[in-house]
């Protein structure tokens, strides 16, 4: 996928809109050329990010995946809302999510991941639907659909007119989907959404995550990820948690309320 044309980033306050379009080399070029790498690191485990504009496009992927080692699970993409069909539009329809997500369980030889789009009325109800439909994990959010003007030329910034805001800006929106999701599911679920500091980390882990996830603070940042996780286990250690999963839904919601 070639992608969309230039400009397809734009910086906003307290975040960042993309329209990449989801440029990529294509299955069988990321397995020879770029997978090997990756796996260059023992501790990390390397999860591989699934799209397909049709549900048969969606299982052709997985299917060459399962033949690859060295890849721990899939997340099935179902909330990219940069492209013009596959993507958010099965992420926004119950009845195609829970289509998709069965039919990618039956193919998926790895622990399947279904990331989730905020652009719907409850995402915890999109949750819930993926967890029956054989989902193992949800990951949440992606980016909010979004746009911006430049008031002189008086024409969108993005030239595919709208995009996904991502960063610091959203994170109180994703935190609190993160959190009705947790009511929602019993499903593990990887939280994110503006994670910059390792005290974000932790909100999303006591509003009910098993795990984070960091996009835009690595653009400010290459090294971001490792400094927060540096970070976590600084935190920890001064809070006296013994283990990072003890955070996980442990919000402390006062009485009465
Ligand atoms: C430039 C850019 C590219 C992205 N590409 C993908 C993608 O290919 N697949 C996907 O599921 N999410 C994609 N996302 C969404 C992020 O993974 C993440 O869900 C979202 O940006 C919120 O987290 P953040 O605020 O930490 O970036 C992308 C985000 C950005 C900013």
């Amino acid at each position: 996928m070639a992608g969309h044309a230039a400009p397809r980033i734009i910086q906003t306050a307290a975040g960042m809109l993309n329209a990449i379009g989801l440029q990529n080399v294509g299955v069988e070029e990321y397995l020879e050329h770029k997978l090997p790498p990756m796996r260059r690191y023992p501790r990390c485990n390397v999860i591989v990010n699934v799209f397909g504009y049709t549900v048969g496009e969606y299982t052709q992927v997985i299917e060459f995946l399962n033949q690859a080692e060295g890849i721990a699970a899939y997340e099935l993409n179902v909330s990219c809302p940069n492209v013009h069909a596959g993507g958010m539009a099965f992420g926004s329809d119950p009845v195609e999510l829970e289509y998709l997500v069965r039919k990618a369980r039956e193919v998926a030889a790895r622990p399947l991941i279904v990331k989730l789009s905020p652009n719907v009325t409850s995402i915890a109800h999109m949750a819930h639907i993926a967890q029956e439909a054989g989902a193992d994990a949800v990951s949440l959010t992606n980016t909010f659909l979004a746009m911006s003007i430049d008031v002189e030329t008086r024409r969108p910034r993005l030239s595919n007119i709208t995009g996904g805001l991502s960063g610091p800006a959203i994170k109180p929106i994703a935190l609190r989907m993160v959190y009705e999701t947790a009511q929602a599911v019993s499903i593990p679920i990887l939280g994110m959404g503006g994670i910059v500091t390792p005290d974000d980390a932790v909100e999303f882990l006591l509003a009910g995550a098993t795990a984070v996830q960091v996009g835009t603070a690595s653009y400010a940042d290459p090294r971001a990820v490792e400094r927060l996780a540096k970070g976590l286990e600084s935190w920890c250690r001064s809070h006296q948690v013994e283990r990072v999963a003890a955070l996980t839904g442990a919000l402390d919601i006062p009485r009465g309320q």
